[in-house]
């Protein structure tokens, strides 16, 4: 496997990725939202590399959401199925929303919408990947930390039918 992006390469960006969200959320309270499984990884190693710089936010909490789209990806329903919702309430707190990697776009979208429903008191949304040629729908990303080309990439929390999703890299299949 061909590797895109090394382990230190990848720490770099998200050390990057900590200190522009520690300047924007600096003394609020932010609950970074992870969404399962991929973005397990971003999400742990930015709240410790947040919690680790000084006047970034005053409170860190992480919660963890995990979604399916409906149907045919393909399709721009926008429809997403919670398979497992956040255990904490998401009405008047800082909300960043955290995913491995930005594609078609559809289902960031589709819980922004959701998300937004709920009346947080900001969102916003970070992925640690982004692949800008595929995107499908126009969705917003307020924090990106390292672009893709238009491969399939596993590793460092993105996976292939499960595989490959604990490698400390990013490899393209
Ligand atoms: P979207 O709704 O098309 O943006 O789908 C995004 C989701 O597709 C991500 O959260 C990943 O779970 C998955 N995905 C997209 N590209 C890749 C990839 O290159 N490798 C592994 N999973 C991917
Ligand atoms: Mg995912």
């Amino acid at each position: 496997m061909k590797v895109l992006y090394s382990a230190e390469q990848i720490g770099e960006a998200v050390e990057r990725l900590a200190r522009e969200i520690a300047a924007d959320y600096s003394g609020k309270p932010l609950l970074l939202l992870g969404v399962l499984k991929g973005a397990l990884y971003v999400t742990v190693d930015l709240a410790r590399a947040l919690s680790a710089i000084p006047d970034g936010p005053s409170e860190i909490v992480m919660d963890f959401v995990s979604v399916s789209s409906y149907g045919n990806a393909t399709e721009s329903s926008g429809e997403i199925r919670v398979l497992l919702d956040a255990s904490v309430p998401v009405e008047g707190r800082n909300v960043l929303i955290l995913d491995d990697v930005a594609d078609g776009g559809l289902t960031l979208k589709a819980l922004q919408a959701l998300l937004r429903g709920r009346g947080p008191a900001s969102l916003r949304t970070g992925v640690l990947f982004d692949k800008p040629a595929r995107r499908a729908v126009d969705v917003t990303l307020d924090y990106v930390g390292l672009t893709l080309p238009n491969a399939f990439a596993v590793g460092y929390g993105l996976d292939y039918q499960e595989k490959y999703r604990t490698l400390p890299y990013l490899a393209e299949l």
